[in-house]
């Protein structure tokens, strides 16, 4: 008997343009994956409502985000891509699982209350949005989900909302989730040191125009060791960035240059600028293609939505038959 391939999924918010932090942290991965299993990749526009109140610039995060992941590389033949909005199912499953999960589980999500620590407004949404985001997983029987650290909790949480309505319906019902979280890669630093966030203002975006870029880079935060010392080399932004964009021995020698001295953050900050370019560089010319193709992004979106929904309503019909709906 030939066992199922392993079913991998995750999502973006279409909050904002994707930064590199989103492309190390988990694009990069999610991209490589599409080739080990079954993958479902989608834009998370339901979870994007609790930050972005303004229709139109919705949609356009949407088509940027669609364009923007598969000018790096999605392959639409391999894996499942679609705008989570599609797949109502979603929803339906979601009030369904909020009716096990403890309200002393949602309280305990850091990235609730640092959302609001920051000033977001404290809506409902805001609060049950582990509990879509458990529906998103849990709805395609996923069993990997690939995500940078700051997802590690609510993929914790999809798993303890599942073991309740397993006890509560039926062993089985539905599958438990596992996290696959690259630990190098795990936590982008941002321009100020703290983990790259849209909401920290702090990115450095994927396609970002060069003289943005360049202004970015330039402000990164440094210390004030004078230029012929030896710099430190631990928690390093420049040095954490270059790491992910540079050949292994371009690394090397700017560790080697840190710790020598004799070379200000400024011409680090150039080396950094010219790998950046370097690397996303065919990315850009993907980008540039399909941007001139708009009907292959909605053909790309229409098909996905119709393969996932097929095994969304599957799930779902499960589960209303478990509970006892319809
Ligand atoms: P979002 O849109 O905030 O982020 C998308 C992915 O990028 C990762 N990430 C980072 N990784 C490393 N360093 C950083 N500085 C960094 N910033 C962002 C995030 O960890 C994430 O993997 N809740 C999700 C969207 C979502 C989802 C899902 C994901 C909705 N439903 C179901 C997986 C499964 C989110 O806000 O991602």
């Amino acid at each position: 008997m030939t066992s199922a391939p392993m079913r991998i999924l995750s999502g973006l918010q279409p909050s904002g343009r994707l930064h590199i932090g989103n492309y190390f942290g988990m694009m990069e991965s999610a991209l490589k994956l599409q080739h080990e299993g079954d993958a479902y990749y989608f834009i998370a526009d339901y979870h994007s409502l609790t930050s972005v109140h303004d229709g139109r610039l919705l949609r356009d995060h949407v088509r940027n985000l669609a364009i923007d992941f598969l000018a790096c590389g999605l392959d639409p033949s391999r894996c499942v891509f679609f705008r989570q909005s599609d797949i109502p199912e979603h929803t339906e499953l979601a009030w369904i699982l909020s009716t096990v999960t403890p309200m002393g589980l949602l309280e305990r999500c850091h990235s609730y209350k640092d959302k609001v620590a920051r000033g977001i407004h404290a809506s409902h949404g805001l609060f049950a949005y582990p509990v879509l985001m458990a529906a998103d997983i849990l709805i395609y029987d996923s069993d990997i989900v690939p995500v940078g650290r700051d997802q590690k909790q609510h993929v914790e949480v999809t798993r303890d909302i599942a073991i309740k309505m397993n006890e509560a319906f039926g062993e089985g019902l539905l599958k438990l989730p596992q996290p696959r979280i690259r630990e190098e890669t795990a936590v982008v630093p941002g321009l100020d040191g703290q983990k790259m966030s849209k909401s920290y203002d702090n990115t450095i975006q994927l396609f970002e125009e060069l003289p943005a870029l360049k202004k970015k880079i330039m402000s990164i935060k440094t210390d004030s060791t004078p230029v012929e010392e030896p710099k430190p080399v631990e928690d390093s932004s420049i040095l954490a960035l270059y790491k992910l964009v540079a050949a292994p021995a371009d690394y090397q020698a700017m560790v080697d240059d840190f710790q020598r001295g004799g070379i200000g953050y400024g011409e680090f900050k150039k080396r950094l600028l010219q790998a950046t370019t370097d690397y996303f560089a065919p990315f850009r010319e993907k980008r540039a293609e399909i941007t001139a193709n708009p009907k292959f992004v909605d053909q790309v979106l229409a098909e996905g939505a119709e393969k996932a929904r097929a095994v969304a309503r599957k799930t779902l019909a499960r589960v209303r038959d478990a509970v006892g709906l319809g």
